[in-house]
Order: C-alpha cells, then sequence, then structure tokens
C-alpha cells in the first residue's frame, strides 16, 4: 500500500450543474462549491495531507458571463476574508499559482493578506489555481528561464521557473463531476500523477469520498516507468 498522498490536486467540477439539479441560480452551485472547498481543505489538513491545489479559476473561465465572473470572485473574496483566521487556527499556509496580475485589484489584496497572515503556517499548504492555464505557465516558465540566460533547458534547470516551485508534483488528480480530461490542469506537474474520477458534483465531494480516493490510491502500483520487479 501506498502511504497517504503527500500532494492531492482536485479539478472541483459541477457546480453549474448541482445548481441546475436543485432548480438554482448557478451561483448558488459556486457558493455551494466553496463550503465543499472549506470541509475538503480541512479534512485534507486532518488527514495529514502536506499539500492541496485546488483549480478555482481557469484562464478561459475568463470567457463566461461577466455576471458569473464577478459573481466567482466575489465568493473568492468572502471566502478568504471570511476563513483567514481559521487557516491560520489550522496550520494551513495559503499560496497562489496562475497569472495573478490579470486578477482584480480586490482579490489580489484578499490573497496578498491572505498569504502574509498565513505565511508561517506548517502543516498543509493549500494552493489555489486562479486564472490558471498550464500551457501558459509552461511558456511563461520558459520565457524566464531563457531571459534569466538558462542555456541548457531540461525539466531540471526549467523547474524552478514554473509556478510551482518548492511543490512536489501531485501524487494524486481527483477531478468531480464524471468529466474525464485534465483541462489545462498542471499539465507538466501531473506526469507521473495518479487520476481519480468521479460521477460525484462538487458541491457533494464530501470528507467520506476523499478517503474513497485516498483509498484507491493507496492500492495502485507507482511504476514510474520501471516494472514491478524494479521497485
Ligand atoms: C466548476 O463548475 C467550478 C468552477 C469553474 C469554479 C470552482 C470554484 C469554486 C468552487 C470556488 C473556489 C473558491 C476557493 C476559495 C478556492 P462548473 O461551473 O464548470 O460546473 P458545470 O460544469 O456543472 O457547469
Amino acid at each position: 500500500m501506498n502511504p497517504i498522498p503527500k500532494h492531492i490536486a482536485i479539478i472541483m467540477d459541477g457546480n453549474g450543474r448541482w445548481a441546475v439539479s436543485h432548480g438554482r441560480p448557478r451561483i448558488e452551485g459556486h457558493r455551494k462549491g466553496i463550503e465543499a472547498v472549506e470541509n475538503i481543505t480541512m479534512a485534507a489538513n486532518d488527514l495529514g495531507v502536506s499539500y492541496l491545489t485546488l483549480y478555482a479559476f481557469s484562464e478561459e473561465n475568463w470567457d463566461r458571463p461577466l455576471e458569473e465572473v464577478k459573481a466567482l470572485m466575489g465568493l473568492l473574496v468572502e471566502f478568504l476574508e471570511l476563513k483567514r483566521q481559521k487557516l491560520v487556527d489550522k496550520g494551513v499556509k495559503f499560496t497562489t499559482i496562475g497569472d495573478f496580475d490579470r486578477l482584480p485589484d480586490v482579490v489580489k489584496k484578499a490573497i496578498d493578506d491572505t498569504k502574509k497572515a498565513t505565511a508561517n503556517c506548517k502543516k498543509m499548504n493549500l494552493i489555489v489555481a486562479l486564472s490558471y492555464g498550464a500551457r501558459a505557465e509552461i511558456c511563461r516558465a520558459l520565457q524566464h528561464a531563457i531571459e534569466s540566460g538558462v542555456k541548457n533547458v531540461t525539466p531540471e534547470t526549467l523547474a524552478p521557473y514554473l509556478d510551482t516551485v518548492g511543490i512536489p508534483d501531485p501524487d494524486l488528480l481527483i477531478r468531480t463531476s464524471g468529466e474525464l480530461r485534465v483541462s489545462n490542469f498542471l499539465l507538466w506537474q501531473i506526469a507521473y500523477t495518479e487520476f481519480y474520477f468521479t460521477e460525484t458534483l462538487w458541491p457533494d465531494f464530501s470528507l467520506a469520498q476523499l478517503e474513497q480516493a485516498i483509498e484507491s490510491y493507496r492500492q495502485r502500483e507507482r511504476r514510474f516507468g520501471k516494472t514491478s520487479e524494479q521497485l
């Protein structure tokens, strides 16, 4: 059995469908989604996960209706302001990946305040992907590496320029809502990540479901390109 995953990444999908199935506006699905964010963050922390990366807003999500984008940004700020102290109390260090410059000032401020408040937290790292796209991240990293004088581009020399510098690659990637794709999330970092897909919509994703995903992961044989006999 594998030990508990050190790093879990989650594509939190299905908020819109949850809302539709309950006869509610889409934004109510996102509001329920935030409750799941809080519950799963605390559950992962209690289970001893060291890194939890949540895909909250992709680069492509900027193309959603303006009202929905505004509402999502508002919910994010609300979450950070209301839960900042809880993150500190539980030892959760908050960071982000993605194109920070593109975010509205009010969101940047809430993020900066939360990063500062949780800077010394040591129990778990909560990494929220915002305005994030993996292809753009890789291009930014390459551009930065070239500008910094890197001559010999290798996985090792490029890694320090990725948004995820210092963060180990995810052991387990979970996607909710039955969609079987990775949607431009952490393409570089998931080279040897184990995938877990569930039909459950994100607002309904619970501790029991998280434990089920972890159990599935623990039973996998991770060979990293080697043979079973070599392990
Ligand atoms: C996917 O559901 C979900 C999103 C695009 C947003 C997820 C964001 C949150 C849950 C809030 C994040 C906040 C924090 C604090 C991390 P969808 O709208 O694509 O659902 P659908 O596919 O059913 O329409």
